[in-house]
């Protein structure tokens, strides 16, 4: 069901599950793509004349409140983001308590409010199904029905992402319906040829959607911390470069399967040390020194792996190819973002690191076919696992 087949929602408390989970320093918002995100939603509700309660988190607070995990920074920009559409927003200090209740009483129609980090209360993420269920009837009794669109927490079983769901009348939200459009047109009957660059620090973390990944996509294109595993696993030495030990049988096979379907870097941009101003010198991938560590993909495996993306008709990108953060080290990540930027067909940037890294190095949202907000709810989806998020949305 979509927003549209909850009929009238003038008058009524809708209550919104958003993922605005954004990078916080010091109440400084870094990349803010998650909020802007999650926009359009909160306005087509508010302009519908609904009384709009967000509820959301922050980092893992761990059922306890705590200021470093505070959503108040998030509700200031939501009310610089919404102010040009004439929407006030208005934060609770709390997540079900008095001064939620109090807020929702307080709220007119068109106005949207956020709760307090649900995550401050335990049961939110709670395996025990009682526990969630009484923290989802304090939600559902602040709201008539239920929107879910934030698509980064639909691989979460939690209670406001799926126990609400079970209790009120719901509906998906735009930006999850969208995410779920994209991340269909990867797994059913992608235009081919299909790339796959992966990247980011561990193979332990993506091995269930590397397996089905090379199930599907003609190259899977290796870079990033977890780069080093495969290259030990060819039997070359590494130095001090990231390395899981316990995962290289499990890259051998990878490696025997796929054959020369896996693309791995030629060369490296080593340095002594992980630091923005160690020295860095290109070396070919299988000579890396003993005292030295890989920071990045070198200069002709960042060409050849741009050849590849740009030759493709579809593309998925997760992960940075070296640490972008550091300038020396960000010739790879940037060379694979400008070639998705001209794919003819469909590129999709996923995962909240890959994104930051896009925005990070100057690279417009719209130069990308699409910039998932989820990142383990996309893997997640790519492995073919049943998401909870939205599978309690077929429910009647
Ligand atoms: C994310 O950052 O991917 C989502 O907000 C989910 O956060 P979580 O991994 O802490 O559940």
């Amino acid at each position: 069901k979509t927003i549209d087949d909850l009929g009238d929602v003038a008058g009524l408390r809708v209550l919104v599950r958003s993922d605005l989970n954004v990078p916080i320093k010091n109440d400084v918002i870094g990349d803010d793509g998650r909020i802007r995100a999650s926009l359009p939603t909160l306005v087509k509700l508010a302009k519908a004349g609904a009384k709009v309660i967000v509820t959301a988190h922050l980092g893992r607070p761990k059922g306890t409140p705590n200021p470093e995990f505070t959503l108040a920074p998030v509700a200031k920009r939501l009310g610089e983001l919404l102010k040009d559409e004439g929407i006030t927003v208005h934060f609770a200090a709390d997540v079900t308590g008095e001064a939620a209740q109090a807020a929702v009483q307080d709220l007119d129609e068109g106005e949207v409010l956020l709760l307090e980090n649900v995550r401050y209360d335990a049961r939110e993420e709670s395996k025990d199904e009682s526990q969630r269920d009484q923290l989802a009837d304090e939600l559902t009794a602040l709201a008539d029905v239920f929107v879910s669109d934030g698509f980064g927490v639909v691989h979460r079983k939690q209670a406001s992402v799926y126990d609400v769901a079970r209790k009120l009348p719901h509906a998906a939200g735009g930006l999850v319906l969208a995410e779920v459009e994209v991340l269909k047109k990867l797994t059913e009957d992608p235009a081919r040829p299909y790339v796959v660059v992966l990247g980011g620090a561990k193979v332990s973390d993506k091995l269930a959607v590397i397996d089905n990944l090379l199930a599907k996509a003609d190259k899977v294109l290796i870079g990033g911390g977890m780069v080093f595993t495969f290259l030990k696993a060819q039997g070359h030495e590494v130095g001090k470069s990231l390395l899981e030990e316990d995962q290289l049988d499990v890259v051998r096979g990878y490696l025997k399967e796929a054959g020369d379907r896996i693309v791995l870097p030629t060369d490296i941009v080593v340095a002594p040390e992980f630091k923005a101003d160690s020295p860095a010198t290109v070396v070919a991938a299988d000579a890396i020194p003993a005292d030295q560590l890989g920071l990045d993909i070198g200069p002709d495996s960042a060409k050849a792996f741009a050849a590849e993306v740009a030759a493709a008709k579809t593309v998925f990108w997760n992960g940075p190819m070296g640490v972008f953060e550091m300038e020396a080290f960000a010739g790879g990540t940037k060379a694979v973002a400008q070639a998705l930027t001209e794919v003819t067909g469909l590129s999709v940037v996923g995962g909240g690191d890959s994104a930051a890294a896009v925005r990070q190095l100057g690279f417009a949202d719209d130069a990308f076919g699409h910039i998932s907000t989820g990142g383990g709810a996309s893997l997640e989806y790519l492995e073919g696992k049943e998401l909870p998020g939205l599978a309690v949305l077929e429910e009647d």
